[in-house]
């Protein structure tokens, strides 16, 4: 593995330029990423979450904190992400620990989510059992009357996690499986970036 090192900046300006060209391109949520946790036995587990924010200071997205994903981001803060567009044929891979976003930026995201979703947001126990769908509009049905047309206040149990990375890795596709892949390390005292190059 070359290592050479880069500009702090070097993997976030890639993938803004990689998200970029994803929205241009892709079909559905072009800022759809795999989210692993593992949980407290080791075992992991991985769901799709939404990119809401990326810059040098990590990358954001939201949940509800009771959620499997919650819980499991609770007792161990270690998650990867995934990003992958099938029509530009690359993946880009992200490996770090998470932080709470504060509460500010938590409620001006919440703020800007169509009304019902924020309802949805208050209705929904996620990942917990259901009796059926009918218990969940009832739940709806409840938080609609209940907040009328006024504020929809963000629930205390739904907030995001900033993902702060200390691993990169760029995937391109090339001809007959001889991609490329690109790899950033954060460097230990967190100044800076080595950058590598590993086999497809
Ligand atoms: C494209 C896509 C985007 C999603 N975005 C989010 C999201 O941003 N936040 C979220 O909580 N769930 C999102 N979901 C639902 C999750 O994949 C998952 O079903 C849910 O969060 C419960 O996961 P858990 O039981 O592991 O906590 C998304 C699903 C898909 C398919």
């Amino acid at each position: 593995m070359t290592q050479k090192m880069s500009a702090f900046g070097k993997p976030f300006e890639t993938l803004a330029e990689w998200l970029s060209e994803a929205e241009k391109k892709e079909l559905n949520d072009p800022t759809a990423m795999a989210l692993a946790t593992v949980n407290e036995r080791g075992m992991p587990s991985v769901r799709m979450v939404l990119l809401k924010g990326a810059d040098e200071n990590g990358l954001v997205f939201y949940t509800n904190l009771e959620s499997r994903k919650g819980q499991e981001l609770r007792a161990n803060p270690n998650a990867a992400l995934l990003f992958h567009w099938k029509s530009l044929r690359r993946q880009i891979r992200v490996e770090g620990a998470v932080e709470p976003v504060t509460p500010e930026e938590a409620d001006i995201y919440f703020a800007s989510r169509a009304r019902a979703s924020r309802i949805g947001a208050w209705a929904s126990k996620q990942s917990s059992e259901m009796e059926g769908r009918f218990e969940f509009e009832a739940a709806i049905a409840k938080y609609t009357a209940k907040f009328g047309a006024g504020d929809i206040p963000r629930p205390d149990f739904w907030s995001g996690f900033r993902l702060k990375p200390k691993y990169f890795e760029f995937w391109n596709d090339k001809m007959f499986r001889l991609h490329e892949r690109k790899t950033y390390t954060l460097n230990d005292n967190e100044s800076g970036w080595a950058q590598g190059e590993i086999y497809p």
